[in-house]
């Protein structure tokens, strides 16, 4: 078996600190290097290396690459779709530079594999509302979507040209209690749960009626790591997989905590994120993930509602 040295950019965030700790799990503390601007996840603290690093600086991720002796990079590092809306300029630079950089070093230093999300948010109001199938029409409004979606043409660049093994994903919104989302328009569903417990109430950005295809973080860590174990003759699609658990609206998930909280309320005060949330599809096809790596969500609305409950109010 080769023998993998992982390093994880964007450690600290949302996604990166679970996914650094299941990696942890199968390829050994030691050999999983957490990184990220920001300062350790405190999660993550005593449980294997750390360096501190700007996706930004290629000169800087180079050495720590060829420093480290990685084969494999995880790239988290990213603006999200609300944030990014206040700042575009900003949001796509990283967006699109931080993949360029990882990408070239894959290249250069011809490492193992790449992974690198995408969202939903690729998706627009021209794509089909309900199981929206795996290749569409793709029109994003945010600078977000526009980010992921031209990042996963270069995936596929870099893959059909230079060879580079990069594997993405088109995550859902991810639902999780580890840590603090990091400002998209699906956070809300986060949000909910921890108002729902301290509060008994909660002020919803979204009406009540948008259903979104969402899913449990569990599940994209599973998705993740399965999708990166695939013999890559399994891997029919270069750019980014369709990937799909659960679709519910603000009404329904308040509606499934009721069952646990019978005295939470919710309202209704739509800003700036409605806009972009009626543009993503409310249901995704992940038929084509299904057939080439066996791909199948574990966890339904009600199923992730009392664990994300139970464990936060741990
Ligand atoms: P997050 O904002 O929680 O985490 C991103 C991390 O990247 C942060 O810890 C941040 O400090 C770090 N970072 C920012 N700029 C950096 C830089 N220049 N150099 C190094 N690190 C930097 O985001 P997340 O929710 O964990 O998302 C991770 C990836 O998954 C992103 O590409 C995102 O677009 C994608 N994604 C997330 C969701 C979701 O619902 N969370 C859905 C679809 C796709
Ligand atoms: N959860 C993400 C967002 O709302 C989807 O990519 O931005």
């Amino acid at each position: 078996m080769i023998k993998e040295k992982i390093l994880v950019i964007g450690a600290s965030g949302q996604i990166g600190v679970e996914l650094t700790l299941a990696l942890r799990k199968i390829y050994g503390n030691a050999n999983v290097v957490a990184s990220d601007l920001r300062e350790q996840n405190p999660l993550l603290e005593g449980t294997g290396p750390y360096v501190s690093l700007d996706v930004m600086n290629k000169e800087m991720l180079h050495v720590q690459v060829i420093r480290q002796n990685i084969t494999q990079i995880y790239l988290l590092a990213a603006i999200l779709s609300a944030t990014g809306e206040k700042n575009p300029n900003l949001a796509w630079h990283l967006n699109m530079q931080g993949l360029l950089n990882v990408l070239d070093i894959a290249r250069e230093e011809k490492l193992n594999k790449v992974y690198w999300p995408s969202s939903i948010a690729v998706f627009g109001p021209t794509s089909p509302k309900q199981n929206c199938p795996q290749q569409t029409i793709i029109e994003p409004i945010t600078v977000y979507g526009i980010s992921k979606y031209a990042g996963e043409f270069w995936c596929n660049y870099y893959n059909q040209r230079y060879g580079v093994d990069v594997r993405s994903l088109r995550y859902p919104g991810l639902i999780s209690y580890k840590s603090a989302p990091g400002g998209g328009t699906t956070d809300y569903a986060i949000e909910i749960f921890h108002e729902a417990i301290e509060n008994k109430k909660y002020e919803c950005f979204l009406q009540e009626d948008t259903y979104l295809p969402m899913m449990y973080m569990p599940d994209a860590i599973k998705a993740t790591i399965e999708l990166m174990e695939a013999p890559a003759k399994n891997i029919s699609i270069r750019t980014s997989y369709n990937i799909s658990a659960m679709s519910f609206s603000p009404k329904e998930i308040a509606a499934s905590i009721k069952k646990h909280i019978p005295e939470f309320s919710i309202h209704y005060k739509p800003d700036y994120r409605q806009k972009i949330a009626n543009s993503w599809p409310q249901s995704i096809d992940d038929s084509v993930a299904a057939n080439d790596w066996n791909w199948k969500s574990g966890y339904d609305l009600d199923k992730m509602v009392k664990d994300m409950l139970d464990n936060i109010k741990k």
